[in-house]
């Protein structure tokens, strides 16, 4: 373990390898690159809070690929779960009917088993980034021969070595309700079990999870625990629920995150922050989730910080990670894991949804990948910093 020495000492890495031969950052011309040289911290995220939850991290393919030394470098030292991004969705690892692209899915599981990390597979059903094949798709019959295809061969290919399944992702409207999709629509609301039971047979010592944002909120979190408990009556398994995490600097809603770790862990489940990122930006609607097929045109009012956070935003960032640490480790006994959605700042989906083409900042390391303030307040609260 590395020892942490008060406010962050840092390392500087000189990235020759991402230079061209004048010296220059060989990405420019966008805010969320960084430039040719960059900083890793000397301390670590999942060391201190090795006795409280994994702490995990959302990874894309030039990730998994290694492609980039001092990325490559940083992520085995700071986090200890993975998720893969988008690699296991639907579009990308079943394209067709009889068509399945397993290589990026296959290395992202290599990466995890070389660096001894919990393994994450996401996400099995989900409404979203479904392949055309699928969306055409007009009977019921034929949808459930997917679900069932889908399933057995993307869960049981992996069978042993995934740690978690997010099973089912995002079935449910903002007031509990089953959300109007392709599977609600052809299979009604049991093809929520159909998946269970299916991954529960392909992954049988795998952890099977189900996953949503807003579900801290308690209309929402009503709607999980009547799913739960459905399942359960008709004795399919569910192990945990995934709380994504997707907040706002603006309001952190930390009574009900709260209530909500108590009421999914009081029915044996275990309780997962799986997509953990605040963002600093003005949202073009009063909308605290995040349906991903929402988008808003750029401006500058909604670009406000294109050059840098502001120190009071910065401040804001900071005390609202600082409260949601403290929180989560109060009741480290009942969370298993806390994933970030990104490594840095400047790879994460917030600088591209719902506005495309901003600069966000919405994660504990900058888009150098040196720690930002955030990061040693929420450092100082673990017991083994
Ligand atoms: C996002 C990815 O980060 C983006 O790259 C992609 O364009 C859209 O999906 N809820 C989820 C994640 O469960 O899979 C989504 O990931 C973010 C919201």
């Amino acid at each position: 373990m590395k020892e942490y020495l008060g406010p962050v000492s840092v390392v500087l890495i000189s990235l020759l390898g991402h230079t061209d031969k004048n010296g220059a950052a060989l990405i420019r011309g966008s805010a969320n690159f960084r430039s040719s040289t960059a900083v890793v911290a000397d301390s670590s995220l999942k060391d201190a809070f090795r006795n409280d939850f994994l702490i995990g991290t959302a990874l894309n393919l030039t990730q998994i690929d290694e492609k980039d030394p001092l990325v490559t470098q940083f992520i085995p030292l700071q986090f200890n779960a993975i998720t893969p991004e988008n690699i296991m969705k639907c579009e990308v690892i079943q394209p067709g009917w009889d068509d399945y692209n397993f290589g990026p899915a296959d290395r992202f599981v290599a990466y995890g088993r070389k660096h001894n990390m919990f393994i994450v597979g996401h996400t099995l059903i989900w409404h979203s980034q479904l392949s055309a094949f699928v969306k055409n798709i007009r009977s019921s019959d034929s949808l459930r021969l997917f679900m069932k295809n889908h399933i057995e061969k993307v869960a049981g290919r992996y069978a042993g070595q995934i740690n978690s399944w997010d099973v089912v992702n995002e079935a449910l409207n903002e007031d509990g309700s089953l959300r109007k999709s392709l599977f609600l629509e052809k299979l009604g609301p049991d093809y929520i079990r159909l998946a269970f039971e299916l991954a529960a047979r392909a992954a049988p010592n795998t952890e099977l999870y189900y996953n949503d944002y807003n579900i801290e909120q308690p209309q929402k979190r009503a709607g999980v625990i009547a799913m739960v408990k459905k399942l359960r009556e008709s004795g399919t398994r569910i192990d945990g629920i995934g709380i994504q995490a997707h907040w706002s600097i603006k309001n952190i809603p930390l009574q009900d995150i709260e209530a909500s770790i108590i009421a999914y862990s009081a029915l044996g489940l275990k309780v997962s922050f799986t997509e953990l990122d605040l963002t600093c930006l003005p949202n073009p609607w009063d909308l605290t989730g995040s349906d991903v097929n929402q988008n808003y045109e750029n401006s500058p009012f909604m670009n406000p910080y294109p050059s840098g956070l502001p120190d009071s935003m910065q401040a804001k960032l900071t005390k609202s990670y600082e409260d949601l640490f403290r929180l989560f480790v109060r009741y480290k006994d009942r969370i298993e894991r806390v994933t970030f959605w990104g490594v840095c700042d400047g790879q994460s989906w917030l600088n591209n949804w719902p506005v495309r083409g901003r600069t966000n900042y919405p994660l504990l390391f900058d888009r150098n990948c040196k720690p930002k303030p955030a990061y040693e307040k929420v450092m100082a609260l673990s017991d083994n910093p």
